[in-house]
């Protein structure tokens, strides 16, 4: 393939399609976005200019401080009069930092979108001050520029509500928003020409969009059926050489492994734990024993001495019910416990069930300080967790296993009976 990019004048716009501009900036020093995420060669913030038989659309804005570099790529190839449409997949400030300036410098476009980016805009636009209308629209709804029309595509939450994707129908070419994007920067431009850039692919897609695996898989459905001949993601290489790959991992990687397998019909239920002297060992053996005799639950047990965080991450995204075990020690919970929950941001636990249990010393809270992690994660927490001071007795053990029953019975929707035991009154 032709070496076709020059984005080194930081003027120059890139046509990537006939009439398709990339009109972005490179930010190849930034090392870590949103607080949260890392990136080893910096980001790209997309920004494409469509130029149609009646009219110039833009489609996303980049971070306010490259808004020169944007307005310089945007007047290489098109005047301010001529631009009819603005288009906003995703509202968030990398992407429409530029806007109100382009607003300004454009008063007669017309902006279109999401209804769920509504407020956003709003809030986002308050500073400019004065009126301002938009057009909201959904899955189906376009907007034409005579030759060239752009189609929208309804996808929310990926990562934010208002997300949605729009898609040029002559060219096959689908702007999809953060979608399909990764923090990589590279001058190049194209999938076929920037460096190997999969790790940060599947970095993205695992603290961005895999807490939203059910709206990325909606997201598909109307996706797939498209003829793909681009994908134009608002971050890192724009995807021309086998497109359609993309729109495969990113089905693999919100597929359910486990319910994949052949048979596979149980609740999971996982059961975590950390000992210093056995006692809280003893007690996550008893609950798992518990649980186990329940018919249409598939129990493991776990100490997260012997375990690695990350596939416990993901045997955790596809588990119905997690109780976890820690021993008090210095009126916390131990820090292997914490670093596992800590690393649950990622998944969605909106539908999980919790529970909390532990032997301890003196003072206990450690089964609390869980059980309040867990509700701050949304978890339900159908029982009050079991608490043991030093060795269970055999009784205390015996509590353990109803525990863990009703827990497990909880999972399958049998009766429950009420336990709230707390062993500490009995000490
Ligand atoms: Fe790239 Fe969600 O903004």
């Amino acid at each position: 393939m032709k070496n076709d990019v020059d984005v080194s004048s930081h003027t120059n716009a890139v046509e990537f399609d006939d009439g398709v501009y990339w009109i972005g900036a490179l930010d190849p020093s930034l090392r870590t976005f949103d607080i949260i995420l890392t990136t080893a060669n910096g980001t790209t913030y997309n920004s494409f200019l469509i130029r149609g038989s009646e009219g110039v659309a833009i489609v996303d804005t980049v971070k306010e401080n490259f808004s020169d570099e944007f307005f310089a790529r945007l007047e290489s190839v098109a005047d301010y009069s001529e631009i009819k449409v603005i288009i906003l997949n995703h509202l968030e400030p990398d992407h429409t930092g530029a806007l109100p300036e382009l607003m300004r410098r454009a008063p007669q476009a017309k902006l279109y979108i999401s209804q769920r980016a509504t407020s956003m805009l709003k809030a986002l636009l308050k500073p400019a001050g004065g009126q301002f209308e938009y057009t909201t629209v959904k899955t189906d709804d376009s907007v034409s520029l005579g030759d060239r029309t752009l189609r929208f595509l309804h996808t929310p939450f990926l990562h934010w509500p208002d997300t949605q994707c729009t898609y040029l129908e002559e060219l096959g070419v689908l702007f999809s928003g953060d979608i399909f994007g990764c923090h990589y920067c590279d001058k190049r431009l194209y999938n076929d020409r920037v460096g190997d850039f999969r790790f940060s692919f599947d970095y993205y897609y695992a603290h961005i969009m895999r807490p939203f695996k059910k709206h990325v898989m909606d997201a598909l459905k109307l996706i797939e059926p498209l003829t793909l001949k681009k994908i134009a993601p608002t971050h890192g290489p724009i995807l021309r050489e086998r497109p359609r790959r993309y729109v495969t991992h990113y089905r693999e990687l919100s597929t359910s492994s486990l319910s994949g397998e052949v048979g596979v019909t149980d609740k999971s239920l996982i059961v975590f734990y950390m000992s210093s002297y056995g006692n809280t060992a003893k007690m996550a053996e008893e609950i798992s024993e518990g649980a186990s005799i329940v018919d249409g639950v598939r129990v493991s047990l776990y100490d997260l001495e012997g375990g690695e965080t990350d596939p416990f991450v993901d045997l955790i995204e596809e588990a119905d019910a997690l109780l976890f075990g820690s021993p008090t020690i210095n009126g916390d919970a131990v820090k292997p416990v914490w670093d596992l929950l800590s690393s649950l941001a990622v998944v969605n636990l909106k539908t999980k069930i919790g529970g909390a249990f532990g032997s301890y010393g003196w003072s206990g809270e450690a089964v609390r300080m869980i059980e309040d992690r867990m509700r701050g994660l949304k978890m339900k927490i159908p029982h009050e967790g079991i608490r043991v001071k030093l060795i269970p007795t055999d009784e205390e053990l015996e509590q353990c296993r109803d525990f863990g029953r009703s827990i497990a019975e909880s999972l399958v929707g049998k009766p429950q009976k009420k336990a709230v035991i707390d062993f500490a009154d009995l000490a």
